[in-house]
C-alpha cells in the first residue's frame, strides 16, 4: 500500500513509519513540518530505504498535500501530525486549534477529493475528559477539558463527519499515554528519566495521585497499523496499554530503574484543570485482533536504558530551545515545591 504518514519525524510517527516500511513492506511518504519536536534523527535509519521518502512540509499546506497524494498515488493516510503537549496548550492554545483542527481539515478534504481509500486519524483518550471511575467506551460522550484535548476532539469530529456526510472511509484511534524511545523530553516519562540521569529534581504535579494508562509506543503503532488494515470505516477504536498507574508510582519505578533516590521527587504546583484519570475500554480493538504485548515493567526498563544510552539525542534538545520553555513552565514551581520528606 502507498501510505502518507504525517508527523512522521515525531515520536509516535517515527516508530509508525519504521514499522510500516520494515515490517509491513509498505511504501511510505513521511511529511513533517519539523516544528520543535520533529527530529529527522528519529528516522535516520530509513534514509536510504527505497520504500521511504521524506518531505518537509505542513499539513496546512493544501497545495503540497494535494500534489503528494497525486504524485505518490497515495492509498492510505495516517494523520499523526499534531501539537500534543497539554502544558504547552495551556501556555499557547492558538496553535493547537490551527494544527489539530484546521490542519486536519485540510488534509482530510484533500484526501477525500483525491479518493484516498483509507484515512486514519490518530487521536487520544483525553477526548473523554477526566474519568473518575470505570473505563470509557467509544460511544461515551466527549468531554475534553484542556485546549489540547478540545483541539483533538474537534479534529476527530471533523474526520468522523466525513463518514456521515460523504461515506469517506475514515477511522479514529484514541490512544492512551504513550512512552518509549525518541519521545521529546517535555512529556512525563522522558522528562523525569532525563532529569534523574542528570540528578535534577522531578517536578510532580499536585499530589502525584493522578492516574494514566501507559502504552508502549511499539504496541501503539501495531494498533494503528492494525486499524488501518482491518478497521471498519466510520469507526472509532480505543487503544490502551492496560497499565494504569499513579504518577507518583511511575516516578518511583523509574528512579528505581536508575538507582536514584526518591528525594529527587519535588511536589510542585498542579497543572490547571489537571485531569485526574483516563481509562479506556479496549474490547472493540481486542475483538478486531489487537492487544498490547509489552508489560509496563519491561517497557519502562528498556525506555530508561534507551535514554541512558542516547544522551547525544536528548542533551542538545534540553540545552537548546527547550530550556526557555522549561524555565517558564518549571522555574517558579520548582522553587516553591517540596520534597517527599518536607
Ligand atoms: O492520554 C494520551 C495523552 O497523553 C496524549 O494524547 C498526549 O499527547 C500526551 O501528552 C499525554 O498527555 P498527559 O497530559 O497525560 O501526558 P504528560 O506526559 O504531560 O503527563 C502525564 C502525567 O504526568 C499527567 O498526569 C501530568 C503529570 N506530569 C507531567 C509533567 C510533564 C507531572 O506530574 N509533571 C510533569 O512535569
Amino acid at each position: 500500500m502507498n501510505i502518507l504518514v504525517t508527523g512522521g519525524a515525531g515520536f509516535i510517527g517515527s516508530h509508525l513509519v519504521r514499522r510500516l516500511v520494515t515490517r509491513g513492506g509498505h511504501s511510505v511518504v513521511n511529511v513533517d513540518a519539523l516544528k520543535y519536536s520533529g527530529n529527522l534523527l528519529n528516522v535516520k535509519d530509513l534514509e536510504h530505504d527505497s520504500r521511504y521518502r521524506f518531505v518537509h512540509g505542513d499539513i496546512c499546506d493544501r497545495q503540497l498535500i494535494e500534489s503528494l497524494i497525486r504524485d505518490h498515488k497515495i492509498e492510505g493516510i495516517i494523520n499523526c501530525a499534531a501539537e500534543t503537549h497539554v502544558d504547552r496548550s495551556i501556555l499557547d492554545p492558538g496553535v493547537f486549534a490551527s494544527t489539530d483542527v484546521v490542519g486536519t481539515g485540510i488534509l482530510l478534504e484533500e484526501a477525500r477529493r483525491a479518493g484516498v481509500k483509507r484515512f486514519l486519524q490518530v487521536s487520544t483518550d483525553e477526548v473523554y475528559g477526566s474519568v473518575e471511575e470505570g473505563s470509557s467506551t467509544e460511544e461515551d460522550r466527549l468531554a475534553p477539558r484542556s485546549p489540547y484535548s478540545a483541539s483533538k476532539a474537534g479534529g476527530e469530529l471533523l474526520v468522523l463527519s466525513y463518514w456521515t456526510t460523504y461515506r469517506f472511509p475514515v477511522m479514529v484511534t484514541r490512544g492512551s499515554n504513550t512512552y518509549g524511545p525518541n519521545q521529546y523530553p517535555e512529556k512525563f516519562i522522558p522528562l523525569f528519566v532525563t532529569n534523574a540521569i542528570e540528578d535534577q529534581p522531578l517536578p510532580l504535579y499536585g499530589d502525584g495521585r493522578q492516574r494514566r494508562d501507559w502504552l508502549a509506543v511499539q504496541d501503539h503503532c501495531a494498533a494503528i497499523e492494525h486499524v488501518l488494515m482491518y478497521g471498519e470505516a466510520g469507526s472509532v477504536y480505543n487503544v490502551g496499554g492496560g497499565n494504569e498507574r499513579e504518577n507518583l508510582v511511575v516516578a518511583e519505578e523509574l528512579l528505581a530503574c536508575l538507582s536514584k533516590p526518591k528525594s529527587l521527587i519535588r511536589f510542585v504546583q498542579d497543572r490547571p484543570g489537571h485531569d485526574r484519570r483516563y481509562s479506556v475500554d479496549c474490547g472493540k480493538i481486542n475483538r478486531l485482533g489487537w492487544k498490547p504485548e509489552i508489560s509496563f515493567e519491561r517497557g519502562l526498563r528498556s525506555t530508561v536504558e534507551w535514554y541512558q544510552q542516547h544522551q547525544p539525542w536528548w542533551q542538545p534538545i534540553k540545552s537548546g530551545a527547550f530550556k526557555q520553555y522549561y524555565e517558564e513552565q518549571y522555574r517558579r514551581r520548582l522553587k516553591e515545591g517540596r520534597t517527599c520528606a518536607s
